[in-house]
C-alpha cells in the first residue's frame, strides 16, 4: 500500500501492509496480527509530523477513530473528549464556535487529536499541555487499556512520555479541559499587535486571528508538501547564551526555565538558506524553519537538505539543531556528522 497520502511531506514509499481502524477494536486486532506475525507496527494519525524515507516492511495502523462530546460541563467549564482520529483544526472550531477557550491558539495546526499529545502541539504560547486533562490509551506492553494523567505523559516543549517510549502506546482518546471564562493568551508579538491591547470578543476571534497569522507565513501542506517546523527550537545554557549574544547582538531568542531557547529558524535564515530550493525540495521562502516538497521529492531528498542545514548552522553557531518530525523507518534519520 503507497504511504504517500499518509504522509503530509508527500514522499514516496510502500508499507507491505496498512490497516485504517475506525474503534479501538479494530486497533487492537490489527496490532495482535502483527506481533502474531512477527512484523514491526509503525502508528499514523494524520502524517503531518511524520517523514517516510523508505519502504516499511511491516504494518502501517491508521488511527481513523471519530467521535467528540462534551463531558462534565460545569458552571464555566467543561472538557471536551476527542477520538483519536478526530481532526484537531476541526475540534479547535468546535469548541471556539461553542464559546470555550483553551483551544484557539492552536488553531490551523495540521493532524489529528490522538497525535496531539506525542509532540504537546504548541503555537503562539499556549501547548497542548495548558488544557491537557488526561488520555485513554492501549498499552502494548502490558496488553491493556490505560487511563494516563496530565502528570504521566511527562509533557515538556515537543515531547512527551509518547516519544520517550515510542511504541508503546495506542492513543484512543484524549480529555481537554475548557472553559468560558478562561484568560486569552496573547503575549505572543504578532497576537499581540493584533489585537493591541483590545479584548477579544470571543476565542473565535482569536482562532481567527491565529489563522490569518498561520497562513501569512506557514505554506498549506495540501497546496506545497511540508510537516511544519522541520527542527525543534534548540535550547541552549545560559552562559553559552551570553556568548552567543556577545557575537551575534541581533540573535533572536526567548528565556525559559532551563536556559534560553533560540529561534532555529533566524539560524537557518542567516546561513542563507530561507527560499533555497533544488530540483525537489526546498526551504519555505517565508519560514526557514519549514523544509517542503516542492516535486516528487523523496524523504532522502528531504534529509539530505537537512542534513546541510544542521552542518551549516553547527558550524556558524555551535548550535545543534534536532529534527523534530518522526522519520520512518527509524534508521532513515539524520546521520551524524562524519
Ligand atoms: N525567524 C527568522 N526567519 C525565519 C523564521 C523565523 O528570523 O525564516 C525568527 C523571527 O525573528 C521570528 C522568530 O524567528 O520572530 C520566531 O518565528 P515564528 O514566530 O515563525 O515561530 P517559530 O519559532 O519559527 C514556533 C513553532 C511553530 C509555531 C510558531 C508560532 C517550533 C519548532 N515551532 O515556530 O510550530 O507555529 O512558533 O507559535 O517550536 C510546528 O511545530 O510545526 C510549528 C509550525
Amino acid at each position: 500500500a503507497s504511504l504517500e497520502n499518509l504522509s503530509t511531506m508527500a514522499t514516496p514509499a510502500v508499507a507491505r501492509y496498512l490497516v485504517s481502524a475506525r474503534d479501538a477494536r479494530e486497533a487492537r486486532n490489527a496490532l495482535e496480527w502483527a506481533s502474531e506475525q512477527g512484523l514491526p507496527v509503525q502508528l499514523v494519525g494524520g502524517g503531518s509530523n511524520l517523514i517516510f524515507c523508505d519502504d516499511f516492511p511491516g504494518l502501517v495502523l491508521h488511527m481513523a477513530l471519530k467521535g467528540r462530546h462534551w463531558a462534565s460541563v460545569e458552571g464555566d467549564s467543561a472538557t471536551l473528549v476527542l477520538a483519536a482520529g478526530e481532526n484537531w483544526h476541526q475540534a479547535v472550531l468546535y469548541a471556539a464556535a461553542a464559546g470555550y477557550g483553551g483551544l484557539e491558539n492552536l488553531a490551523l495546526i495540521p493532524g489529528t487529536a490522538g497525535a496531539a499529545p506525542v509532540q504537546n502541539i504548541g503555537a503562539y504560547g499556549v501547548e497542548l499541555s495548558d488544557t491537557f486533562v488526561g488520555l485513554t490509551a492501549w498499552d502494548r506492553q502490558a496488553g491493556q487499556e490505560v487511563s494516563l494523567t496530565a502528570a504521566d505523559c511527562r509533557f515538556g516543549y515537543r515531547d512527551s512520555l509518547f516519544k520517550q517510549e515510542a511504541d508503546r502506546y495506542l492513543i484512543l482518546e484524549i480529555r481537554l479541559a475548557l472553559s468560558r471564562s478562561r484568560p486569552y493568551v496573547l503575549g505572543y508579538g504578532q497576537l499581540s499587535q493584533w489585537f493591541d491591547d483590545k479584548e477579544p470578543s470571543s476565542p473565535m476571534a482569536v482562532a481567527e486571528a491565529v489563522m490569518a497569522l498561520r497562513r501569512r507565513k506557514l505554506p498549506d501542506p495540501s497546496q506545497l508538501p511540508n510537516t511544519g517546523s522541520f527542527f525543534k527550537n534548540p535550547v541552549v545554557p545560559r552562559a553559552q547564551w551570553q556568548a552567543l549574544q556577545e557575537q551575534w547582538p541581533e540573535m533572536v531568542a526567548y528565556p525559559m526555565d532551563d536556559g534560553v531557547k533560540l529561534a532555529a529558524g533566524w539560524l537557518i535564515e542567516q546561513c542563507g538558506w530561507k527560499g533555497y530550493r533544488n530540483r525537489t525540495v526546498g526551504v519555505h521562502h517565508r519560514q526557514a524553519l519549514v523544509l517542503v516538497n516542492h516535486s516528487s521529492g523523496t524523504g532522502a531528498d528531504v534529509l539530505a537538505l537537512a542534513r546541510r542545514i544542521r552542518d551549516d548552522v553547527q558550524d556558524s553557531y555551535g548550535v545543534t539543531l534536532e529534527v523534530e518530525p518522526g522519520v520512518v523507518p527509524a534508521d532513515c534519520g539524520l546521520a551524524p556528522r562524519d
